[in-house]
């Protein structure tokens, strides 16, 4: 039997300086399959993005975060975080050299492959003739695309991705999201996604789980929804309503 994609076990994170809630994560456990699309909500301050982080090495941490059945404590090219922030591109590389950098930096020393590479990844995002545009040059929504295509370029298996739409405006949301969805059927990678809007996870999430403070995971259901899906699709709105249910319990337990 091969192993999970992803492995979380006793997962416990405390932050030096945050003595008045000693323990952000607390024990928490979690498998991802291969190929899974794992939407994680849950209210703010709730421990998503730390989450995420220790998972890309970015923390330290108690417990054992397993990539394929292998201890991972430092970041690799395995996984690859993206973020919400626009500001995530280097400001002084074009956009194939934001998508170069990394490759050359994880061993991939031919030039001319590089450039297939960067430019096959930017093609999947439908920036092919942006390449050598400078990110200030570029919209939010063509910031996001870039950083989602140095994640495909780079082939990480595992990719992290922190409430990345949610700086957009709405039609570009969704356009991305649409994007997103095509693109996850075609890559066969492991996505992890932050979001705190419900329809965006029931339109994205494979999976969809819930975080309380603390953590503790208190929602967790496969989403087996045809895709691509619309609130109007047959059983939208009840999945929509079931997630509610739980981050509303979420909220009234605090
Ligand atoms: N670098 C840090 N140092 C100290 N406390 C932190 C740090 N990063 C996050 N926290 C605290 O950890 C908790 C969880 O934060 P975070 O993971 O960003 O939550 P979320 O992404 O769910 O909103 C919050 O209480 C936050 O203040
Ligand atoms: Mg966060």
């Amino acid at each position: 039997m091969s192993e999970p994609m992803l492995t979380i076990k006793n997962l416990t994170k405390t932050y030096q300086d945050s003595p008045e809630q000693p323990k952000i994560l607390a024990d928490l456990n979690l498998t991802v399959d291969r190929e899974e699309f794992l939407c994680i909500l849950g209210p703010s301050g709730c421990g998503k993005t730390t989450l995420l982080r220790c998972i890309a090495g970015f923390e330290n941490f108690e417990g054992e975060i397993l990539v394929n059945g292998v201890s991972r404590k430092e970041p690799g090219s395995d996984r690859i975080m993206v973020f919400q922030t626009f500001e995530q591109l280097f400001p002084w590389k074009t956009v194939e050299g934001n998508i170069t950098w990394p490759l050359k930096k994880t061993g991939m020393t031919d030039k001319t492959e590089r450039h297939r590479c960067a430019m096959e990844a930017l093609a999947k995002v439908k920036l092919a003739d942006y390449a050598h545009y400078y990110p200030h040059q570029l919209s939010g929504g063509m910031k996001q695309r870039v950083a989602i295509a140095r994640a495909l370029a780079l082939k990480s298996e595992i990719i992290l991705m922190d409430e990345p739409f949610a700086a957009l405006d709405a039609l570009t949301r969704r356009e991305l999201q649409n994007e997103l969805l095509t693109l996850s059927a075609a890559e066969h990678r492991t996505i992890l996604f932050v979001t705190h809007n419900i329809q965006e996870a029931v339109i994205l999430g494979t999976r969809n789980i819930v975080l309380q403070k603390g953590g503790k995971i208190i929602f967790d259901e496969k989403n087996t929804l045809p895709k691509p899906s619309t609130p109007s699709s047959p059983g939208f709105a009840e999945v929509w309503q079931r997630m509610r249910d739980a981050i509303y319990a979420n909220e009234n337990a605090e």
